[in-house]
């Protein structure tokens, strides 16, 4: 048996022993004149305690006052009309019953004793590590102990909120109440209290509290993220990618992850208000190529999101344009070759290689006419049903001459003293040939291609001389220079009009002579008189080689 039970047990005799005395007493008893009295009159104590018991009576000549209690007791004292006990471990309500006679007759009087104690527990459960807004929380507090019950609540708060107040039932009892979790509720501290109300019986209120918990809350879209990736993306470039998503809260918790296929990449995460971006900087490494995923995940409270998208990093290397030699001698043989990558298709001057992957080369004999030619290649990488160009140039230079193209230097002239003119001569060559023309004899030296001024001098054979570190080119001019002897015309003309006017008037002597006999004369109008033209000097001609 349990000391409850051996207490459960002495309770029933000393229910027992009093409902005999009871009915063994007339109703109506005399000793009801001198009424025994209990003290203290309905105590409440504190469980464990201990206290006194004073039964007394004014009856002149009591006897055999005496105690009935289930509780250990001790007598402490006595005297007239009075007993006095020392009642210990009081841990349970019960009822004390004073008895004694007077005058024969028997008095009684009893007394409730009321234990209270503190609850032993006070433990609010514990929230969700991460409560989603919008939803229904159950805050649950449960309370071991305590008593008097019925003067024990429990209250629920959120802070120093009161959510709920209610009795505590049953042991332990539990006390709920649900609440919609808010964006108001991130990082409220939750509790519960109890609440020992025993001011109505003279004593104080006391409370106990749990020790508080704090709720984070969380909300997060349904929407996946948004995530913004390159489709392509070729080995060795940098890209950026953005994961973003818009309506979180509290944002600045949320946490993303960025992966590249297996690799996981290192984003810088934002928040600004509800929204979060994370930005990771990509650069595609060989190992990587083909078909890849990238996946974003976003992580906040108890949920997360994903988006995945695919991309294909590629490699084009290419296309590398040669040329055997960069700088050829004319005549010589040039080989011009274009390579690229593993499946890049190359077109060499509208060309294709034979097949994905392998070069397209060209040979040529070089002629003046390739110096400057430019050679462009073109290649094609088929990457995700996309087509990728690139090309590429390359100019040859050939190296020839000197030479000095007859046809723009002419090799007879003959201009008139005086003039201004222009020795038209171009040579050509690579690299850039210097001309230079001078007098056979004199080494007087004429500029080519400018105007100047010729003189009598000038006339004679002049040596045109192409000259580049590949060799000399030479042309022969013959310049002819006329002197203009307008002297001698002047005196020509003065003669000849001399002599036309001699004429004139010899002839009209002897018309007038003729007519004076004959009364008949006839002037001739018609004009004998030379027109005086001044001639401009004739321009250069050149005369054209044959
Ligand atoms: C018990 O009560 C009587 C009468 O009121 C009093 O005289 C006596 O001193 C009390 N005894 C104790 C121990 O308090
Ligand atoms: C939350 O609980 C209340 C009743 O306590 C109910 O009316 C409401 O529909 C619930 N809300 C949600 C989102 O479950
Ligand atoms: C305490 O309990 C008693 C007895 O049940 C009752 O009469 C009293 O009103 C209660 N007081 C409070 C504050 O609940
Ligand atoms: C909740 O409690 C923690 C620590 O006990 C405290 O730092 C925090 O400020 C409290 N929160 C609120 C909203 O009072
Ligand atoms: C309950 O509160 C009382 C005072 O109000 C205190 O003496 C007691 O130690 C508390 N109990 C616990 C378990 O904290
Ligand atoms: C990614 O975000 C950064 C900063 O927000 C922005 O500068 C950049 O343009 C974005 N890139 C793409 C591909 O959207
Ligand atoms: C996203 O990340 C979280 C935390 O790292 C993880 O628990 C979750 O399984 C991940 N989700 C997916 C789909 O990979
Ligand atoms: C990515 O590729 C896989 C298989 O190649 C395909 O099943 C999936 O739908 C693609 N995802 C997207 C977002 O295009
Ligand atoms: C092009 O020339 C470079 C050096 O001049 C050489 O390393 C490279 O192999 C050549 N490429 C091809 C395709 O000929
Ligand atoms: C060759 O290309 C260069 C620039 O790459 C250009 O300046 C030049 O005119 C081109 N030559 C010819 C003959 O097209
Ligand atoms: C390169 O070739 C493709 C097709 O083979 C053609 O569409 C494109 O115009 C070409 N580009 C150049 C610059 O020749
Ligand atoms: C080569 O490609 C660039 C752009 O990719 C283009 O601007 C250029 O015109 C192309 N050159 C030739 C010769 O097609």
């Amino acid at each position: 048996m349990s000391p409850s039970g051996l207490l459960r047990g002495a309770c029933r005799t000393t229910l027992i022993s009093l409902l005999l005395v009871c009915c063994l007493l007339p109703p109506g008893a005399q000793g009801q004149k001198f009424p025994l009295r209990v003290e203290p009159q309905n105590p409440v104590l504190p469980a464990g305690g201990s206290f006194l018991v004073n039964c007394s009576t004014d009856c002149p000549n009591p006897k055999l006052i005496t105690l009935e209690t289930s509780l250990p007791k001790k007598p402490v004292g006595n005297g007239l009309g009075w007993a006095a006990f020392q009642l210990s471990s009081v841990t349970s309500d019960s009822q004390v019953l004073c008895s004694g006679f007077c005058d024969g007759f028997q008095m009684t009087a009893s007394s409730d004793i009321t234990v209270y104690r503190f609850p032993e527990r006070v433990e609010l459960a514990p929230l969700p590590r991460w409560q989603p807004v919008g939803e229904n929380l159950t805050l649950r507090c449960q309370v071991a102990g305590g008593a008097p019950r019925t003067n024990l609540t429990v209250v629920l708060l959120r802070g120093e909120e009161e959510l709920s107040r209610q009795p505590a039932v049953g042991e332990p009892a539990e006390a709920t109440v649900t609440v919609l979790a808010g964006r108001d509720d991130h990082l409220a501290n939750f509790s519960c209290r109890t609440e020992l109300d025993l001011r109505s019986r003279g004593l104080g209120l006391f409370q106990n509290s749990s020790a508080p918990r704090q709720l984070r809350t969380f909300a997060l879209p349904v929407t996946p993220p948004h995530l913004v990736v390159p489709r392509l993306l070729e080995v060795g470039t940098t890209w950026s990618v953005n994961c973003t998503l818009d309506r979180l809260f509290p944002a600045s918790e949320a946490q993303v992850q960025l992966a590249l296929g297996n690799q996981m990449l290192n984003p810088a995460v934002e928040s600004h208000g509800d929204t979060i971006t994370a930005t990771a900087t990509v650069t595609a490494s060989a190992e990587q190529e083909g078909a890849r995923e990238i996946v974003c995940n976003l992580t906040l409270g108890s949920d997360s999101r994903e988006a995945r998208e695919n991309l294909t990093i590629y490699s084009f290397w290419g296309p590398i344009l040669n040329l055997s030699e960069s700088s050829a001698s004319e005549g010589t043989e040039v080989t011009v070759t274009c390579a690229a990558g593993a499946r890049v298709q190359v077109t060499l001057e509208g060309v294709p290689a034979a097949a994905p992957g392998q070069p397209a080369q060209l040979q040529l004999i070089t002629t003046e006419r390739d110096d400057r030619r430019n050679f462009s290649c073109n290649a094609t990488l088929e990457v995700d049903r996309e087509i990728l160009h690139r090309n590429r140039s390359v100019q040859l230079r050939v190296l020839y001459g000197p030479k000095i193209d007859q046809a723009k230097c002419p090799q007879r002239l003959t201009w008139k003293d005086r003039t201004t003119n222009v020795l038209r001569c171009q040579a050509q060559g690579n690299p850039d040939p210097e001309l230079h023309c001078f007098q056979e004899g004199s080494w007087n030296e004429v500029p080519v291609g400018i105007p100047f001024t010729v003189m009598l001098n000038y006339s004679g054979t002049y040596s045109c001389r192409a000259v580049s570190s590949r060799g000399t080119y030479t042309v022969t001019v013959v310049m002819n220079v006329q002197g203009r002897n307008a002297h001698a015309v002047t005196i020509v003309m003065v003669v000849l009009v001399t002599l036309g006017l001699v004429t004139t008037t010899a002839a009209l002597v002897y018309v007038f002579g003729l007519q004076k006999r004959s009364d008949i004369y006839q002037v001739n109008q018609g004009s004998t008189w030379l027109p005086l033209t001044s001639r401009k000097p004739e321009e250069a001609v050149g005369e054209g080689p044959s």
